[in-house]
């Protein structure tokens, strides 16, 4: 089915929306990015999926585009023309097209585009059995804060896991797990969850910003330190969390059943806080 897409201002058919070859987006990956989840046809944490959009922005010396300003009317009149109920709004704004040179250039217009998938989010195989992970090297850039369009290492990771007959890959910088390829990543001893701190070398997960803040609110304990990959191998349960996963089980790491090899009891009641929580606040 072809979709209805939106680029600089204007709702085009999906094959009709042309960016230049100029795009620094295209050339250098000179551009940022969000992913909104859609649940019943509403939007989820959008406010702060903005504000990391403008961070983002602002870290890199990138104009806004015109259209900032209407981005919930744009996300919403995209979801609306796609009938979509459940899945996803991408975004992804760009310094523009100029010609090539590592220097930023003066004038150029930011590009703006959206565009909407539809995927069940709720009931998946990987909700219902868990996933599994296994371990890579974390040799991404150091302002992964910044969410960029550089995705080709975390694209090589889910390449290597699926050749090792895996779903993800947790990467390992130093001796400690920093994240998962595309996620936050989590693990569980007792009834502590344990989740490494905020700093540039993670993505400032907006799903776990509100995560660990409905779980303080449940009263569970949460500890936000660093974590070595065979504290994970022997932890009690353990999760990655993401706008497209929510809160998502991980049942194997290197190949190691974590608890019972399902997903776990502190994982479960986590998703179904977060998607209470998040459904209630939906826009
Ligand atoms: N990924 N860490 C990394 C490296 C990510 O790419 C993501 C999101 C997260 C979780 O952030 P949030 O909870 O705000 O989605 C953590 C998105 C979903 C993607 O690239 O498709």
């Amino acid at each position: 089915m072809m979709r209805t897409v939106y680029l600089n201002g204007e709702y085009l058919p999906e094959n009709e929306a042309k960016v230049s070859i100029f795009d620094r987006g295209f050339l250098m990956a000179d551009g940022v990015y969000e992913v909104t989840s859609v649940l019943d046809g509403k939007l989820l944490e959008f406010d702060g999926h903005l504000k990391r959009l403008e961070r983002s922005l602002g870290e890199l010396d990138m104009d806004k585009p015109e259209g900032f300003d209407d981005l919930l009317e744009i996300h919403r009149e995209l979801v609306r023309l796609n009938d979509v109920d459940q899945g996803g709004v991408y975004l992804q704004i760009t310094r523009g097209a100029a010609d090539r040179d590592f220097v930023y250039p003066k004038d150029a217009t930011p590009t703006l585009c959206l565009f909407t998938q539809s995927k069940p989010l709720l009931d998946t195989d990987a909700s219902k059995n868990g996933m599994s992970v296994i371990f890579a090297d974390d040799i991404r850039w150091g302002r992964r804060d910044i969410k960029t369009v550089q995705l080709l290492y975390p694209s090589m990771c889910k390449m290597m896991a699926k050749a090792a007959g895996a779903d993800d890959a947790w990467l390992v910088e130093d001796g400690f797990v920093t994240e998962g390829s595309s996620n936050n990543a989590y693990i569980v001893k007792g009834n502590k969850i344990i989740t490494r701190g905020l700093s540039n070398d993670i993505l400032h997960g907006i799903t776990r910003a509100s995560l660990l803040k409905y779980a303080k609110e449940s009263q569970m304990e949460i500890e936000e330190r660093n974590f070595t990959p065979d504290e994970a191998k022997t932890a009690d349960e353990a999760f990655i969390s993401s706008a497209s996963t929510f809160v998502m089980p991980v049942v194997k790491i290197e190949g190691e059943t974590i608890g019972e090899g399902t997903p776990g009891k502190v994982s479960q009641r986590l998703r179904e806080i977060y998607i209470d929580e998040s459904r209630k606040r939906a826009i």
